[in-house]
């Protein structure tokens, strides 16, 4: 049987105008799933919509549209740019679908009938667009420490989740898994700010606010959107319907990649509620950083101020979709945050795509077809030591590829795979092929040029989880189906002798980065 691997994203606050720095979680888990897939292993990876809470209804009304014709609306464009994103997903969820909302309901009762839900009042600071409460200490001068906005006193009759039993079964959690939670410096904040210093009850449900789902056996409460949220995870899979076939199969998720500002709900209350039903915990919580622009990070309510285009509606079709992908792979360390510049997202098409890749794909091409009419050198056994170290290097490449990959270092993993390209390109100055055929070494000649082509080959083939449609032109001309699993990664006989190689456009064409820009920010400041 094969080994399954089950990804998810967070479900997306519906939102039209979604940015790179939105688009981030979705692209870097879809890396992992398409490398997983490469792996042979069966994938679900499973994104969606959250599609709950008062702020929903404010922005419907605000257009004149009921809460579902204005989600509909939404989920559509959302949809659309994760196809344009090439983004793999297995399923899409949504808050609102039916068979979540009955299970969300049934989860609440379940916990409510355990004795970890109970009821009482709330009063605290709340932050509508946050949909979070805050005590009067949390508060920064006197508003929310999440986004900055104004927060109103509330006190409601309210349901609460017993968070306080977790604590020390969470401590036990994280001394026992240290991997529990990646990278592992996010675990000392989860530990030391919010689990030692004693959990508190969570209010799980609001009678003020209407767009949710409803408790079930008391329907003036509305469902806590986190909780509702959260439980999507499962939901998904089926998990308390008649067919749990997927859940049965799937759950444990093997990792649930999420931004870090909302590890605290993952790593806390997601556990908590896990241990509540008696399930079992997800393998792996992966909290990356964020993609900043300027001095913050890049989001709805922030942006609106930037001179620089990242709306990857207009650079994806401009530049590619391989293109926006790669730079966002490459550029912030997977875990940490890094900054957006166009003037580096431009830099890198050209010095790494154009001129690396792209480049050794176009050079490697034509001198097949000027040496041996385009078909594939027959295999022989490399006797030259530049060759032979050339064949070494890639393989070291292709092996930390796989080490990084298993570990979520998305970026050292890609820019291993450009070591293959880099590699290659330094091989060629080394070797001058075009001396060797003009010297008369046909079987050398053979060797190299087939050398090339099967690095070629191996980098295309781990390039596709990273930039699928580039890659899948390069091995489709290679003669091989992009989407099947990996095969001779360790090896340069993956290609077939004398098989005929097709042409290839330019896969990549060189900026004018000057110009770029100035278009781009004519574009970004309309
Ligand atoms: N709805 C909640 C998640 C519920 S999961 C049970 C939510 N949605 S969100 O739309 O605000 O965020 C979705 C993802 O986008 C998060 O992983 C978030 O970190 C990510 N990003 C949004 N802007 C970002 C950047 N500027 N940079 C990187 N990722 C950020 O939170």
């Amino acid at each position: 049987m094969k080994e399954k691997f089950y990804i998810t994203t967070p479900i997306y606050y519906p939102s039209n105008k979604m940015t790179l720095g939105n688009a981030y979680t979705t692209i870097c888990c879809d890396a992992l799933a398409r490398f997983n897939r490469k792996l042979g292993k069966d994938v679900f990876y499973l994104t969606g919509t959250d599609e709950h809470g008062q702020k929903i209804t404010q922005s419907a009304q605000k257009v004149g549209k009921s809460e579902k014709e204005y989600l509909d609306e939404i989920v559509a464009d959302t949809k659309q740019l994760w196809k344009l994103l090439d983004i793999s997903y297995d399923k899409f969820i949504r808050t609102t679908d039916d068979y979540h909302e009955k299970t969300v309901q049934k989860i609440f009762t379940e916990l409510y009938n355990k004795g970890y839900i109970y009821k009482g009042s709330y009063n605290g600071w709340y932050c509508t667009p946050c949909e979070s409460f805050w005590t009067e200490s949390q508060l920064v001068d006197g508003k929310c420490p999440d986004c900055g906005r104004e927060v109103k006193f509330q006190e409601e009759e309210a349901y609460f989740f017993k968070l306080s039993e977790f604590g020390d079964k969470l401590l036990k959690l994280y001394e026992e898994n240290p991997e529990f939670l990646l990278p592992k410096n996010r675990v000392n904040e989860m530990v030391n700010n919010f689990i030692k210093p004693g959990l508190t009850d969570l209010c799980v449900s609001r009678t003020s606010v209407k767009w949710g789902v409803p408790v079930e056996f008391d329907s003036k409460h509305t469902i806590y959107v986190w909780i509702d949220a959260l439980s999507n995870y499962i939901t998904a899979l089926g998990y308390g319907s008649s067919d749990d076939s997927l859940f049965k199969k799937f759950w444990p998720a093997d990792v649930h990649v999420i931004g870090k500002e909302i590890v605290r709900f993952h790593s806390i209350i997601w556990p908590a509620m896990l241990m509540a039903l008696d399930l079992p915990l997800p393998k792996q919580i992966f909290g990356h950083g964020w993609l900043l622009f300027g001095e913050g990070k890049l989001s709805k309510s922030k942006e609106s101020g930037a001179k620089e285009c990242i709306d990857p509606r207009v650079l994806a079709p401009r530049y590619s979709t391989d293109a926006v992908r790669y730079f966002l792979y490459r550029e912030i360390p997977f875990g940490s945050d890094g900054g957006y510049s166009t003037e580096a997202f431009l830099t890198r098409i050209n010095a790494d795509l154009a001129n690396n890749f792209g480049n050794l794909v176009s050079r490697t091409f034509s001198m097949n077809k000027k040496y041996f009419n385009s078909q594939i050198p027959q295999y022989l056994e490399p006797t030259n030591q530049d060759d032979i170290d050339f064949r070494n290097n890639v393989v070291s490449n292709v092996n930390d590829v796989k080490k990084y990959m298993q570990v979520y270092d998305i970026t050292k993993a890609v820019t291993s795979v450009l070591n293959i390209f880099t590699e290659a390109n330094t091989y060629i100055q080394k070797v001058q092929p075009w001396v060797i055929a003009k010297e008369g070494g046909q079987d050398r000649l053979k060797v190299v040029i087939r050398s090339l082509l099967e690095a070629i080959r191996i980098g295309s083939e781990l390039f596709y989880a990273f930039a699928p449609n580039s890659s899948s032109k390069v091995l489709e001309a290679l003669g091989l189906n992009p989407t099947a699993e990996f095969e001779n990664l360790d090896n340069f006989k993956g290609l077939k002798d004398n098989a005929q190689i097709s042409e290839l456009e330019i896969l990549f064409p060189r900026l004018d980065v000057e110009k770029e820009l100035k278009e781009l920010s004519e574009i970004a400041n309309n």
